[in-house]
């Protein structure tokens, strides 16, 4: 084969493997087959170089030519292959990652509600520790140490003598102290949202921490008609209904008097609240808790309630396990976070 020939044999199968290669990687080998340092090229570049003096000149433009097509054609192939691999790198029917998104919790819905309406009604939100005082959780709330009334809420004492407090009553005598040097200044106007924490075996209508929210009011000629005003307004806000209808009955609480349970019902519901549903615990502020907390029951008066929240969340949205709202099963949470 003559020099010429095996020119073009290499500049053929030089083509042909460049044309060939599927990917960068395989055009890399090709290079180094025919341009790296023991090459193809390289051989050819040799076999000139030992050729006769007067075949040089016709040689020497034949091998530039088929070194630089086959440079040229690499280049061209590689630029090829490179936009290749960016094109796939964005495949955009590609499904992507599932982006997880958070819901707010029914309970802090239900209560972001609570606190809006009573916001609206010129009630202040206050708030107060979850570790209590024995003394604000039970004393000053006529609740002194050999009451029974302590037994009815089974407590999680702590080893230095505090207490997980049974209620968000508590806030309540807490407060007063500090509302009695500007009582003058009245209507006082107090509303609480928070957990509360009970001894009590777990099923499906008790947890041993759930979530209150305490209303309380003090100003002069306060009556359980305001106390009645107050919740209906509030339970037709949360249940989004103007059919509410509150029913009292006689009840016990040591820090109110009278003390009432209260049933609701709205006649035109279709779920569990066509029929009376027993919701909470009100009534009018003892005048022993007011004394205890500077405030003259003989000048005021008010009215105090505490309410379950899960429970009014419960009803609302048909939920029949209380332990929804504690467990770590997102696919119960997010069915009704927002
Ligand atoms: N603290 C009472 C309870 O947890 C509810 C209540 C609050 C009753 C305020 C009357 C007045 O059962």
């Amino acid at each position: 084969m003559s020099l010429q020939d095996e020119f073009d044999a290499v500049r053929n199968e030089g083509l042909a493997a460049i044309a060939e290669a599927a990917d960068l990687d395989a055009l890399e080998h090709v290079r180094i087959a025919y341009m790296g340092r023991n090459g193809r090229l390289k051989d050819l570049g040799q076999a000139f170089k030992e050729a006769a003096s007067e075949e040089k000149r016709t040689l020497g433009k034949a091998l530039n030519e088929t070194n630089n097509t086959i440079k040229d054609a690499f280049n061209a192939r590689k630029e090829e292959l490179s936009t290749q691999v960016d094109t796939e790198s964005i495949d955009i029917t590609e499904p992507r990652v599932p982006v997880r998104r958070g819901s707010i919790h029914p309970i802090s819905q239900v209560a972001q509600e609570v606190e809006a309406v009573f916001t609206s009604m010129g009630f202040d939100i206050v708030d107060g520790p979850h570790i209590e005082s024995e003394e604000f959780n039970f004393t000053r709330l006529n609740i002194p140490a050999d009451h029974p009334a302590r037994d009815a809420q089974d407590t999680f004492w702590l080893s230095n003598g505090s207490l997980l407090r049974t209620h968000t009553s508590s806030v309540q005598s807490r407060t007063y102290p500090s509302l009695a040097d500007t009582i003058g200044e009245a209507p006082i106007r107090k509303v609480v949202v928070g957990k509360v924490f009970r001894y009590e075996e777990v099923d499906s209508t008790h947890d041993n921490t759930f979530s209150q929210v305490e209303g309380f009011m003090v100003d002069k000629n306060i009556t359980v008609a305001h106390l009645v005003g107050t919740l209906k307004t509030m339970i037709s806000a949360v249940l989004k209904r103007d059919d509410v209808e509150v029913r009292l009955r006689p009840s016990f609480f040591p820090f109110v008097e009278p003390g009432f349970e209260v049933d609701v019902r709205a006649p035109g519901a279709e779920g569990r609240f066509k029929n009376w549903v027993e919701l909470l615990g009100c009534g009018m502020i003892h005048p022993e808790v007011l004394r205890k907390g500077g405030i003259d029951p003989d000048i005021y008066q008010g009215f105090a309630f505490g309410l379950g929240l899960e429970r009014l969340t419960m009803i609302r949205h048909n939920i029949n396990d209380i332990r929804l709202f504690n467990g770590a099963d997102l696919r119960g949470l997010q069915q009704f976070g927002a």
